[in-house]
């Protein structure tokens, strides 16, 4: 197993400056505004670096990387709903319609709730700069616009029994030509233990680099949980239930011997058909090392004390 470099886990002081630079991007708000999961291991070149991408606020993620281009970000895609090619997906999506949307958030919550996409968006939008690490061994550094998930499950008050949340995409197989494939139990599902949805990073994004999110990336509003893969970053939510039992998402149900609930990024634990210990970082033309919790162990090992990581969760 490689060894972690010190220069690849975040020293306390960037972590806090990241802190206070997300205190400070506080009142940004958005004006405008065999089945293998995500294919199997990436093996084609990323896209170009953008000529133009719009402007960002920071330039690296925490761990030193750069910003990938807009252009890769917004076409270099993994959404089965519209296809498995992800060069696909942009072109296909393009037509998606995302206004008016709802998410309707029920289930062990002591105030049910449908919130319309202008309710989200009134929440405070802030920047992160997250890296998204997929299960396919490639990665990608995103500056989303969103705001913590929790302060839209504190809105609708969890009962005590609640102990997990489920997503759900649209299902809307005329718009969505991917979900008339008969090999996944549409519509896409994923879920979170409560206290990952509740910790902090964990963010409904609504946009990225500064700008609403495009359909290709989720739009109008997905999950983002930047310690785990990323096909738990689930796109197009529309509806978030709190449940007592632990939901079986799109992935466990179609290959449950190759994905877990969990997906934290762990380098020490393949995927049973290839390595996770490094990844190939997208537009850089270069693979790093893959990092425990994707970078974020500071932040959330604790919710995993006692479980034991070696694995495949
Ligand atoms: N959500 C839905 N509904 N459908 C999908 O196919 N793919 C997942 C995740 N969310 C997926 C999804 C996977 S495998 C990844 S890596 C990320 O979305 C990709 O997000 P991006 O295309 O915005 O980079």
């Amino acid at each position: 197993m490689p060894k972690i470099s010190p220069s690849d886990i975040t020293p306390e002081h960037a972590y806090l400056s990241r802190r206070s630079f997300m205190a400070g991007m506080g009142a940004l708000l958005v004006s405008s505004v065999a089945l293998s999961a995500c294919g199997g291991q990436d093996p084609t070149p990323g896209p170009a670096p953008a000529t133009m991408p719009p402007s960002p606020s920071a330039n690296t993620d925490e761990l030193g990387q750069r910003l990938t281009s807009y252009e890769a970000v917004s076409n270099y895609n993994n959404f089965y709903e519209f296809s498995l090619r992800k060069e696909d997906v942009a072109r296909l999506a393009r037509d998606f319609k995302t206004s008016p949307w709802t998410v309707e958030v029920a289930g062990l919550v002591h105030n049910p709730k449908t919130f319309g996409l202008e309710d989200l968006l009134a929440f405070t939008q802030e920047e992160r700069v997250y890296r998204l690490r997929c299960v396919e061994a490639w990665s990608m550094v995103i500056p989303w616009l969103g705001f913590p998930l929790a302060r839209l499950l504190k809105e609708v008050e969890p009962m005590t029994k609640a102990r997990y949340v489920r997503f759900e995409t649209l299902y809307d197989p005329e718009q969505m030509p991917g979900q008339k494939s008969p090999f996944y139990g549409w519509p896409y599902v994923e879920g979170l233990r409560l206290d990952e949805a509740m910790h902090e990073l964990t963010i409904l994004a609504t946009g990225l680099y500064g700008s609403p999110l495009l359909p290709q990336n989720g739009a109008p509003v997905r999950l983002v949980v930047p310690w785990k893969y990323g096909f738990k970053s689930i796109k197009s939510i529309v509806r978030i239930e709190l449940v007592e039992e632990m939901p079986v998402s799109l992935w466990m149900a179609s290959a449950p011997r190759e994905y877990g609930f969990f997906a934290n990024v762990n380098p020490e634990v393949s995927h049973p058909r290839w390595s996770q210990a490094t990844e190939r970082l997208i537009g850089e033309g270069k693979r790093i090392r893959t990092t425990l919790f994707n970078g974020y162990g500071e932040q959330v090992a604790h919710l995993y004390e006692g479980m034991d990581l070696s694995q495949w969760y």
